[in-house]
């Protein structure tokens, strides 16, 4: 018999995965009993103690979880506005927020006595992080990604392969985040039988939206607890996030949803300007459409997902999952755009000042708490998820910007 505790999952998505108006399934029907099969596993396995304990166990021993809330005293004092924390997701092993999701697929694999795990990557940050959990977990790893991807981020290519994960290279279309989530698709349909899809985001058809947000809401589990902790019984007056997919966005909003007092925000990157496909704002600029199996909000050109850019790869997808899109929908959210230049000063100034080299999909939203913080007064507080580290981005930056002092304030 199983042995059951309460889920934290708040009630949505619906029976049929639609979270209001977005969301659902969208795939090809013959995919749907193997989705189903996912479902039906994680519902049950969820609730089950032995699976929350297996998890906990590997959150603290190989994750190296709770990553702690940490005041940025030198910026918050140089800004003189509002206080800014960060959430030290870059703590993670492997190096980003990704890894709470992946080894809780590595588990559900096991459970579902599949031998391998199958995934797309941007940033190349997912792709290591569930290389690590099939690692540990002993299956075999399938990574994708974009050819342009596998040449900018090189180091976490090889981290992929020292360990023993099989990279594919998408070579379609702009080669970035959509054509490995696209070739990453076709490969699970094809080795559904045998093969877990461990999805890089909370984003694709049900159930894989609500999998990763559940995974994922440990980030703001704990970060409500140790925020409380830190500051004395207060609660952030906002809480900050970048979204490409919404995985990270959605961990931290986890601990939070219900606070009606604490202003959720998710930043998206304005690339090189807002012309249609310098950009990958999806929330700012696009509209209604099925894009990889579920109903969500789409950057669009002439009837198909648009061409994007960001100078933070893991950022380059012209969509958001679901939830992300109805928390827009009902006004929950507030949504903002960083260009690419405010990125790297930004980068620059964290690094040089703080002593952390974060990664460039989260200085998007550490740029945005900046901002924030200059117009806020010294009572308020800011908390940013940042969600990872930046030790991938190094030779990009280096190799486009120099390793010199480039602060412009
Ligand atoms: C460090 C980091 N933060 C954020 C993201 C964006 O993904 P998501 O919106 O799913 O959190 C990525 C994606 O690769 C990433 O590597």
């Amino acid at each position: 018999m199983i042995e059951t505790v309460s889920s934290d999952s708040p009630n949505l998505p619906d029976s049929q995965g639609y979270f209001g108006q977005f969301g659902g399934n969208h795939y090809p029907p013959e995919v749907k009993p193997a989705l189903d099969e996912l479902a039906n596993t994680y519902r049950a396995v969820r609730q089950s103690r032995d699976f929350q304990r297996t998890l906990d166990t590997v959150r603290k021993g190989l994750q190296g979880r709770p990553t702690p809330v940490h005041y940025l005293e030198n910026t918050s004092r140089r800004i003189g506005g509002a206080q800014i924390y960060v959430k030290r997701e870059d703590l993670n092993h492997t190096g980003a927020h990704k890894i709470n999701h992946c080894v809780g697929f590595a588990l559900l694999a096991r459970e579902m006595g599949k031998r391998k795990l199958i995934a797309e990557t941007g940033a190349g940050q997912h792709g290591v992080a569930l290389a690590a959990a099939a690692a540990y977990f002993g299956l075999e790893c399938e990574i994708h990604m974009g050819a342009i991807d596998i040449e900018k981020q090189s180091s976490n290519v090889g981290r992929m392969r020292l360990l023993g994960a099989h990279v594919v290279s998408a070579t379609a279309g702009q080669s970035t985040l959509k054509e490995a989530s696209d070739s990453a698709f076709n490969a699970y349909v094809e080795q559904r039988d045998h093969a877990l899809y461990a999805i890089g985001s909370a984003i694709g058809p049900h159930p894989f939206p609500m999998i990763v947000r559940d995974f994922q809401s440990v980030v703001g589990r704990e970060a409500r607890g140790q925020f409380l902790s830190l500051t004395g019984g207060c609660l952030p007056d906002h809480v900050v996030a970048c979204v490409a997919g919404g995985s990270n966005a959605l961990g931290i909003y986890a601990g939070f949803l219900d606070d009606s007092d604490v202003a959720l925000h998710a930043v998206e990157p304005l690339g090189k300007s807002d012309e249609p496909g310098q950009h990958a704002a999806t929330l700012s600029f696009g509209r209604p459409g099925v894009l990889h199996g579920a109903r969500s909000i789409i950057l669009q050109q002439d009837g198909a997902p648009a061409k994007v850019s960001s100078v933070a790869s893991g950022l380059v997808y012209p969509g958001v999952g679901p939830e992300i899109a109805m928390l827009h929908d009902t006004g929950r959210l507030s949504v903002s755009a960083i260009p690419d230049e405010e990125v790297i000063d930004v980068f620059f100034q964290v690094t040089r000042s703080e002593g952390i080299i974060p990664a460039l999909e989260s200085v998007h939203a550490l740029a945005y708490g900046i901002r924030l913080a200059s117009s806020e007064p010294a009572s308020k507080r800011i908390l940013v998820n940042l969600s990872g580290r930046g030790d991938k981005d190094v030779d990009h930056v280096i190799a486009n910007y120099g390793a010199g002092c480039r602060l412009t304030t």
